[in-house]
Parts: C-alpha cells; structure tokens; sequence
C-alpha cells in the first residue's frame, strides 16, 4: 500500500525511479520486484501462526477421530507407491499389539506387522492440508525453484530493514535538529513546514537562525500541527510534494486543521514548493496549499509561490531576493552558500 502511495498509483509502480540516493532508490527497486514472494512469505507465516495458536488449539480440543476398523481389510504394501507414503514408524517390539504406524497422503493408518491388517484409521481433518500448503509455500518445501525465490526474498527483507531504518533515521534527524528561541505563544515568525524525508526542514532551518539574528522570534512546526497562533505576523510556508501531488506524511491533515482554524491577526506569508520537475505534477501540493490561502481577506502574500526544482539553492536564493525586496519584510535573508 505504501508502496503504491507514494509511486502515485498502481500504474506508476513501474516507471522509472527518480531518486539519487543509493537507500532511497533501491528500497523502491527491490520493494517493486520482490512485493509478491514478501507478501507470500507474510501470508503464509500469518496463516502458520493463525494454525498453531488457534486452529491446532481447536483440534486438540476436538481430537481427530480414529476409526477401529471391526472388518477385515488389509494394506496392500506393494500397491502403494512410495510418494504416497509421508512417514513409517516400525513397530517398537515383536509383540501383536505393536502395530506399523503409516502416515499415507490423506490418512494415517496403524497396521498389524505379521498379516498387514489395517487395525485403525485417521483421516486429516481439511485444516491439515491447508496447513501442508501454506507450510510449502513458505519454506520452499519440495521445490527448489521456489526455495530459491524465498530465499532471495527472505535477503531482500534485510535490505529493507536496513535501509528503510537508515532512510527514517536521516529525514528524523532533519527534522529533529531544530534549535527552538521562542515558544508558538510568543512567536512572531511561524514556519510551516511539509517534508517526508526532512530535507525540506533545512531550508526552514535556514531561514529561522537568520530571523533569530534580528532578534525576532521564531518557530519552525509541521504543517499536521497548524492551529491558531495568538501572535503571528508572518507565515513561510515550505513544503515538497509526493505521489500524485498529494502532500508528504507530515502535512496530510494540514488542509482540514487550516480550515477549521482561523487565524485571529492579520498574516503576511509566503510558500516555496519543493519538488521534482521529473514529476508531471511539480510541487502540486504547494500550489494546492496556494490557491486555498489567496482568496483570504486576513493573509497577505509576500512574494508569490516559488517552485523550487530539485533542491536548488539558486533558485531558492532568488526567492530570498525577491522576499529581501518586498517592503512588507523588515527581516532580510542573505543568500545561501551553494554547495560546490
Ligand atoms: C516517490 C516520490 C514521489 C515524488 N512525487 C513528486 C511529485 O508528484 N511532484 C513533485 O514536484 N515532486 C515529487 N517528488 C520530489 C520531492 O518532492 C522532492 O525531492 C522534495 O525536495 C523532497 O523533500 P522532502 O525530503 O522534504 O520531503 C517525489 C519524490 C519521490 C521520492
């Protein structure tokens, strides 16, 4: 499910992959080719679990019936074939009342050991085969093809533990390594900020130590946690884009809350999407955020929305100078360094 949210759809599931980064790409390269056997091996795991909690519980409570046989019948040892026969156990003594105990395909059957008389017999109850199917599919049993593939799968699964551990704990840390001055009470500057895997966090980041340096008081939140901010001036909006233009995991509930609260000053703002143009619907989340705060009576845009390709600093400095241009900013923002 994740996998086709965040393509943007079943469809996209095979288009090209877009990201750079060696975790990021192939956690999505590997998720897409080993999707069905990960799945299987869940599956069937769920249902081994599910047969030896509740399932075996209820047969031992039912016990499965064995049938005395009263009529003379006889197991014809040289007219069964060998991969009918799952198990033999030999009888323990010479004596009459220890029989051959016979695990057959469909039932087991314990046999007199001087004239081959079938004694008794259990048929498997349905659940049993279920059992033995889904047992097969999830260890390979039997078909080397198959355990081949389950074993390949079973590698790919570390790969994704790893690299989706290493992918969560990079964009945490993004977010995380936020120096606060002021609380959201007392904060003049509010920055809003949507990001899935964090890198969108350190162009707020940015932007919040240099209002720090004039002095003003600032607070970088995730767009999930808008509410009413009580002394609020400005607003900068940052956020990137996911799937088909909807909005990364932090900012799912941002249009709903920025409904339901109405800010009670007056807000000059400003929004700068991040995003892919690789993607047909660059930054669409931020033009979505866009076209619901324009129309306000009570929101004043600084600078209009910025689409910002690719993380690209001279693009985000163009915005810079644009807001370092509005009279509305008594803030002014020097440019960022361009990594070389
Ligand atoms: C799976 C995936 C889907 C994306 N979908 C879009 C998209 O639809 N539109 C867009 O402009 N950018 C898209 N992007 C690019 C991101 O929005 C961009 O890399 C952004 O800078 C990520 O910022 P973040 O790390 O703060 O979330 C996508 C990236 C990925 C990995």
């Amino acid at each position: 499910m994740l996998l086709i949210q965040r393509q943007g759809g079943v469809l996209k599931i095979f288009k090209r992959i877009k990201e750079n980064d060696f975790s990021e790409k192939y956690h999505v390269v590997f998720s897409r080719i080993f999707v069905v056997p990960v799945f299987l091996i869940a599956i069937s795991g769920a249902y081994l679990t599910f047969d030896r909690f509740v399932i075996g519980d209820l047969q031992n409570s039912m016990s499965i019936k064995e049938e005395i046989l009263s009529d003379n019948k006889y197991l014809k040892f040289d007219l069964i074939s060998l991969d009918k026969v799952k198990k033999v156990i030999y009888p323990f003594s010479k004596s009459e009342s220890d029989f051959y105990a016979i695990e057959l395909n469909d039932r087991s059957v314990m046999v007199n050991q001087y004239n081959n008389r079938i004694y008794s017999q259990s048929f498997y109850p349905f659940s049993y085969f279920t059992k033995e199917w889904f047992y097969n599919l999830h260890t390979g049993k039997g078909n080397l093809f198959l355990s081949i593939i389950l074993l390949v799968s079973s590698i790919s699964i570390l790969f994704f533990i790893f690299t989706g551990f290493k992918i969560s704990i990079k964009s945490t840390l993004k977010s995380l390594n936020i120096k606060y001055l002021s609380s959201e009470k007392d904060s003049k500057y509010i920055i809003l900020v949507g990001s899935e895997k964090g890198n969108t966090f350190e162009f707020a980041k940015f932007l919040s130590a240099q209002i720090q340096s004039f002095g003003e008081r600032v607070i970088i939140k995730p767009l999930n946690s808008y509410k009413i901010y009580n002394q609020a001036e400005t607003f900068i909006i940052l956020t990137s884009t996911y799937g088909e233009g909807d909005p990364p995991s932090n900012a799912n509930n941002f249009v709903p809350l920025f409904k339901k609260f109405s800010q009670h000053n007056k807000i000059n703002y400003s929004i700068i999407g991040f995003g892919s143009l690789k993607y047909p619907k660059f930054c669409a989340f931020a033009v979505n955020v866009d076209s619901m705060i324009k129309p306000l009576d009570n929101f004043d845009e600084i600078v209009p929305l910025m689409k910002i390709n690719r993380r690209s600093v001279l693009e985000f400095n163009k915005w810079i100078k644009m807001w370092n241009n509005s009279a509305i900013t008594s803030v002014k923002f020097k440019p960022m360094e361009i990594e070389t």
